[in-house]
């Protein structure tokens, strides 16, 4: 289930213009380079900017969250059209294998209990390739 802040389209439509120093994506993309990583999922993917950005510079990228209305703003962007968006949660991988997952921004502090996490963690591990990686940040916690 989506958060409400997420999944309400007024709000979904401010996320970028609150947040417009996206700096922070600079190392994301470093280590999708430095891992040689030709296929990105991007967990909690908000409004797209990451998939697209990498989209635009020809990497394969899946963007997934349960916030249609954030989906919505993401397929507004350039490179949209090169993304799979998918709508659903970190479980719901569907079989998904990439070489690296991304959980940009506070993602990975959606999951407040020790058991989503591990849930969470066991769907991740299940979806990367071998020697594949996840990154994630915390912020503030
Ligand atoms: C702070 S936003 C970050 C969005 C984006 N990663 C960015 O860097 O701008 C957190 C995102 O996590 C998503 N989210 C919440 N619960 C989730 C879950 N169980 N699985 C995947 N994403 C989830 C929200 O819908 C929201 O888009």
């Amino acid at each position: 289930m989506a958060d409400e802040i997420f999944e309400n389209p007024r709000l979904a439509s401010i996320y970028d213009p609150f947040d417009s120093d996206r700096s922070d994506l600079d190392l994301y993309e470093s280590m999708v380079n430095e891992f040689d990583a030709h296929t990105v999922l991007d967990i909690g993917c908000g409004t797209g900017t990451f998939a697209c950005r990498l989209a635009v510079k020809g990497i394969k990228v899946i963007g997934l969250d349960p916030a249609e209305a954030s989906l919505k703003v993401a397929k507004t962007k350039q490179g949209a059209d090169r993304v799979r968006w998918i709508h659903g949660n970190a479980l719901d991988l569907r079989h998904l294998k990439v070489g690296l997952v991304t959980m940009t921004a506070n993602v990975a502090q959606v999951f407040l209990t020790d058991k989503e996490w591990s849930e969470t963690l066991l769907a991740i591990r299940d979806t990367l390739r071998p020697s594949g990686r996840l990154v994630f940040e915390t912020r503030k916690p």
